[in-house]
């Protein structure tokens, strides 16, 4: 996103960030060093988290979570703030669906969406425009306010970051 001209990385020193496909921790660990308040990480995959625990041992604003983001009750338990940021990075057909949801049940009102289109994990034959347009549709449909469309050519191949913003609406 840098390389490729963002006009911000969107997370600052008081960002309060659900991070979904957390993985071992790369881009978890970058968060954390930005921000001072809590990143939460979730993780289906458990030798993944096994890992992800490992590297944020000595990281005091990382919260790793075990659990499927298909389910965002699931972890409700252990969240009890408002968040100002969803981060998605899953590699998943619905993972537009996926960021809905939890951003409806976790994100503040006027709060930030960051969101790695796969094109090639939503559907391997249809053309790369028309996947990404799909799903900027779906995003503007439920409300949110698109700042970024961002292609990560050529250092990930087939993949748009959007950032958009959420607001709460009466339903
Ligand atoms: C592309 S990797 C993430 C890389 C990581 N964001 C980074 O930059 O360091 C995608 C991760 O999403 C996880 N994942 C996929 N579907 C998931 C789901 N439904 N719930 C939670 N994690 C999921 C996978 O296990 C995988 O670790």
């Amino acid at each position: 996103m840098i390389l490729n001209n963002a006009r911000n990385i969107y997370i600052n020193y008081t960002s309060t960030v659900l991070y979904l496909g957390a993985s071992s921790g790369t881009t978890v660990s970058h968060i954390s060093d930005i921000t001072t308040k809590t990143i939460y990480a979730v993780e289906f995959a458990p030798r993944s988290m096994r890992e992800l625990i490992q590297n944020c041992n000595d990281r005091n604003n990382v919260i790793p979570i075990l659990a499927d983001a298909n389910y965002p009750e699931q972890y409700a338990k252990f969240i009890f703030e408002e968040i100002d940021v969803v981060y998605v990075d899953i590699a998943q057909p619905n993972l537009t669906e996926i960021a809905i949801l939890n951003c409806k049940k976790y994100l503040k009102d006027g709060g930030l969406l960051i969101l790695a289109i796969k094109a090639k994990s939503i559907d391997v034959a249809l053309p790369i425009q028309t996947i990404f347009n799909a799903e900027i549709q779906k995003i503007e449909n439920k409300g949110f306010e698109i700042l970024e469309k961002i292609s990560l050519s050529p250092y990930s191949r087939d993949h748009l970051m959007i950032i958009a913003r959420f607001y709460l609406k009466p339903t």
